[in-house]
Formats: structure tokens, sequence, C-alpha cells
């Protein structure tokens, strides 16, 4: 391949779906007679990158036609290799009044315009079996279809896109350039080779290591694409991650290395994502890729983690990417030779060699509870990015989760719990017991499971702000369930301590006590589905502390919870 003139575009052509002044001026007065569709964050992702050309030759949501082939067989109507479907979904209710011919105004979420949608096909979607196509049968836990689909209407819409304005963003405006702009400054800077790494994990030393020894075999220079798509619970900080990098870029030489933020944001991990990120790249230029999961194409996805893929689907992966023309370098695991003071392939090691490595998840567990990263780990000056968000326990946020039945103790311990907080000081404290929370901020919610879920959802909400400024939330619902309590210790966790403490006293003791009388209500059936009686407890798996308050006194089981967060140096 001749690099002269940069590497063409997927496709041939690189589309800007941009209008000039005098046609969006016609478009803005056009779409106030127009329907609206107002994007939620995942579309709004998705029409930047098709706006910016970076989904090139695709000039708008595909219609019926290309989105089966494309289901079917990775391909476009016209032959042209596409893995995955660029569609628009909208509700039910909106998709029963458009018709095809008509146009639709795209909206942000505060209403500001962004484009108009020129409507070709509007049909409903079978997500079973889009997903099975996708994925096959073997759809794993992390793509179950409510993830998936999160919020998705169940129509999809297709039509060319004219755009009026990019998604706004108030942050990093310097990165995010389109594929076009980044072509110029390879032109600029006389890159030939550009090797395309899109990023979702931090990049320390191994990382770091790893792009150069790339650098250096392709002879290339780099582009960083962090994935900025929308958080899940448990990322780690946008603005910290993104500072994080450009603080890093500064480690490669001069002119060697440009940064651009990616807003893409699909779930799974498979062939076929890998295979339009090796798309994106070469729009963006790129004549090598290199991907956190490369490896599972070049070794023919034999990888044990991957399972959902079988063989067959990666053989022939690694046939599309050769289609698609940009060159894959898998992701080597790199590790440290202290002796030598140097990093090496783990496949160029020899037995005998002292190594020691370290993941990005022990580097991350090492800041948040205030030990030292070594220098061969990470760069100081990355370390000190991730240290002003992840403060050390001492100087963190969190949230006392107190769970357990009706009657167990729970509110008994988190008003001693709150009053030893306030005497110890140094935090602000709030106390969200079930009452309370039930009283003021969930009045209108029954105890069915949705609204019990809701319930402890919002409790988690209003914890995981307290724990972001840095404050102690004690909480104390019964949550029964295992998986709401799950995913709210993931949103807390994102931003500091979480100690779940089961409040474990049997059923037995808490029916003996019943101090509210309800117990005796629900066994004669006056109160119906409530917990421990008809209506399940699950049980935490894995609880900081577990205490029966049978044999203890309240200020007891308060010493209990002290202790272990002592221990943690929450108190220090
Ligand atoms: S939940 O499941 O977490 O939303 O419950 P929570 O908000 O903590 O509310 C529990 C208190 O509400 C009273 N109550 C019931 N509990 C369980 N099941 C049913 N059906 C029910 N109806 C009312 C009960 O007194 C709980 O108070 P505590 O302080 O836990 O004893």
């Amino acid at each position: 391949m001749s690099y002269d003139k940069g590497v063409p575009p997927h496709g041939g052509m690189l589309v800007d779906l941009m209008v000039d002044e005098a046609r969006s001026n016609l478009l803005k007065e056009i779409a106030q007679e127009l329907p609206d569709v107002v994007l939620n964050d995942r579309q709004l992702c998705e029409f930047e990158l098709l706006a910016t050309g970076t989904y090139s030759p695709l000039s708008g949501y595909m219609n019926r036609s290309d989105y089966e082939s494309v289901v079917d067989r990775m391909r476009l109507q016209d032959g042209l290799l596409w893995p995955l479907p660029v569609c628009l979904d909208v509700h039910d209710s909106q998709a029963g009044k458009l018709e095809v011919g008509q146009s639709l105004a795209i909206r942000d979420p505060e209403g500001f315009m962004l484009g108009v949608l020129h409507v070709e096909d509007v049909w409903q979607v079978d997500y079973d079996k889009e997903i099975c196509k996708l994925y096959g049968n073997d759809v794993p836990d992390d793509l179950t279809k409510t993830f998936y689909l999160r919020g998705q209407g169940d129509h999809y819409v297709g039509g060319k896109l004219e755009v009026i304005s990019l998604p706004l963003h108030f942050e990093f405006k310097q990165l995010r350039m389109t594929p076009q702009e980044i072509r110029t400054i390879y032109r600029k800077l006389g890159w030939q080779r550009v090797i395309g790494f899109l990023c979702r994990q931090l990049v320390h030393r191994p990382q770091f290591e790893m792009t150069i020894k790339a650098m250096r075999t392709v002879k290339g220079n780099l582009l960083l694409l962090p994935i900025s798509g929308v958080s899940k619970p448990g990322d780690i900080d946008f603005y910290t991650r993104i500072k994080c990098y450009r603080t890093l870029s500064r480690y490669y030489p001069p002119d060697s290395s440009v940064m651009n933020l990616l807003p893409y944001d699909h779930v799974g991990e498979g062939v076929r994502e890998d295979l339009l990120k090796a798309i994106i790249a070469k729009n963006y230029g790129c004549t090598h890729c290199l991907m956190d999961n490369g490896r599972r194409i070049e070794e023919g996805g034999r990888d044990s983690h991957l399972k959902r893929d079988s063989g067959d689907d990666w053989d022939m992966g690694r046939k599309l990417l050769d289609e698609i023309g940009v060159r894959l370098i898998p992701f080597e695991e790199m590790v440290y030779l202290p002796f030598e003071d140097a990093y090496s392939g783990l496949d160029q090691i020899i037995d005998g060699m002292r190594t020691v490595d370290v993941s990005n998840e022990q580097i991350q567990k090492r800041i948040r509870s205030g030990r030292r990263v070594p220098e061969w780990a990470s760069f100081p000056e990355v370390v000190a990015e991730l240290q002003k968000t992840y403060l050390p326990p001492q100087k963190q946020g969190f949230t006392v989760f107190l769970t357990g039945l009706s009657g167990a103790g729970k509110s008994t311990v988190a008003k001693i719990l709150y009053s030893r907080f306030l005497e110890i000081g140094g935090r602000p404290v709030t106390l969200l017991d079930g009452d309370i929370v039930r009283r003021n901020l969930s009045s209108e919610l029954s105890f069915s499971k949705e609204h019990r879920d809701i319930n402890v959802r919002r409790i988690g909400f209003v914890a995981s702000e307290i724990t972001k400024n840095r404050g102690i939330a004690i909480c104390a619902p019964i949550a029964p369930y295992q998986e709401t309590r799950r995913e709210i210790r993931a949103g807390i966790e994102a931003w500091g301590g979480f100690i779940e403490v089961h409040i474990s006293t049997p059923i037995e003791v808490c029916e003996k006590r019943d101090r509210k009388g309800m117990y005796a209500k629900a066994r004669v059936g006056l109160i119906k589905g409530f917990t421990g009686v008809d209506d399940p407890y699950e049980v935490p798996e894995f609880p900081e502390v577990s205490i029966d308050t049978t044999g203890l006194t309240p200020d007891e089981a308060v010493q209990e919870i002290l202790l272990f967060l002592g221990q943690k140096s929450y108190l220090s």
C-alpha cells in the first residue's frame, strides 16, 4: 500500500455530513414543523461518529436492507464490509406516526438541534434475533438484553442525515477532532505509518512500553484514541482518565503522538466490535491498529475468556481484517525485569528470569488504599493525577450500608454510628435511615419489588453523591435484593469506600422483638409481601461486616463496625 496520499478511508470516501450555513439556516426553519427525536447519551455518541465521518462511508442511519445485510453477513447491500448495525431506535408511540419520505429534527436532551434525518425506512426490531445473530446464542452476562438495549426503542428508523451541529461538549475541546482534521495533522508532521490505539483502560508503564515497542517495530507514530462513550458504574472517572492520558502523552517523543477522544459506546467485545474499531482506525488514517483484545483475532479466538465467539468466527475475523486493510497489533503483555530495570514482552522471558508485573486494577487498589505506586509501574505524574481523585482512605468519603430484616437492629446501630462519627469529626455525616427515606424521598412508593428497588437505588444515589463529596453516608434500609445492592456498591466504590454491614439477626429474634407489631400483622395476612414472611431477603454473599445483634448490645455492634473502619484506615 502506498501511504503518500494517506490511507484511503473505508469504502473510499471520507464523508462529512455537516451542511453549510445557508442550508443550516434553512433546515432550522423547516425543523419548526418537523417531529423531534431526542437522542440519549448512547445515541449522541453514534450520531457524532456518523456526523464526523468516523463511520465513513455511512451517510446516515442504515435502512432496513442494509441493516439486515449487516446483521446476516456483516456487509452493506453494496457488499462493503460493515460488522454492526448503525440504526436510530425510536419508541413504538413515535414510530407509529412516522412515514417514509418525511424528515425528523434530531435534538440533544436540552432540545438543541443537531440535524435532520430524512426517513427512508421504519421497521420493528426483533432484538432477540439481532442479539442472537450478533453474539450467538451464548450471550454472556455482561451483554444481557437489558444492558444491550439500555432504553432502546423498539423500532429502527433509517435514512440520510444532514448535520447542523456536532453534539456539544464543554470539556477537552481540543481533543475532539474529526478524521479529516487528524489526517491534516499527519500530513503536517509527515507521518507515513500510524498506529491507532483505541483504549478504554488507563495507560501505565507496561502499556506505555508496549506502545513504544509497537512504534519502533512498525516505525510509526501513535494516535491515542481514548474511548469516551457513556461511563458505566465502577468505571474510573472520565475526567481523571482523560487527564491521565494527557499527562502520559508528554512521555512520548515530541511530535510522535496525537490524542483524540472517541465517542464510541458499543457494549460487546467480540469480533464484530473489533472489526468496527479497525474501520474507525482506518478512517482516522491509521495503517495499524492496537487493541487491548487484538490477540483474540490473532490467535483465532482460542482465548478461554472469549468463549462466546467460535474459532470459526475468529478465523473469519482475521480474513475480514485483511480486507479492511488495517494491520492489527495485538496487545502484548509486558513485564518488568527488576535487575535490568527494563520492560520485556512476556513471550521473550526465558526460564529463571526474575520478573514483576502489575495490573491496572492493582495500581488503582494501591492508590485507593493510600499505598505507594512504584515508578516502574506507573508515571509519578499519572499517579498524582489519580491521587487527586482517589484519595487515601482517611481522606475519602464512604458509605456504611446496613442491610437486614425489619427489627434486626439496623436503625439503632445507624443512630449510634451517626453520633460516633460526629464525635470523631473531620467529615460531614448523613443518616439515611429506612424510615427517614420512606418519609422524605420515597413517600409515594410501596413495598413491591419494583418500588423497593427504586427506593434502594435512590438511597444509593444520594449516598454516592455524599461519598463523592467526601462525606460519610449511613444507610439503613432492608435492601432485600442482592443485585440492587451490587449495583449500588459499584456506583459508590467509584468515589470512595462502601462498607456493607449485614445485620444478620435471625428472623425468630426480629419477630420476637416486633416493636412495630408488623410481623404479627404479616403473619395473619394484614400486611402482604412482608420481608422474611412472604417476601424474600437475599442474604449478602460477601459483606464487609456481619453482625448478629441477638447477644450484643448496640454499642458492641457499633464497635465492630468502627474496628473494621479503623483497620482499613478510614478513621486515622
Ligand atoms: S426496602 O425493602 O429496603 O425498600 O424497605 P425500607 O425502605 O427499609 O422500609 C422498611 C420499613 O418499612 C416497614 N414496612 C415493611 N417492611 C418490609 N416489608 C413490608 N411489606 C413492609 N411494609 C412496611 C417496616 O417497618 C420497615 O422498617 P424497619 O425499620 O426496617 O423495621
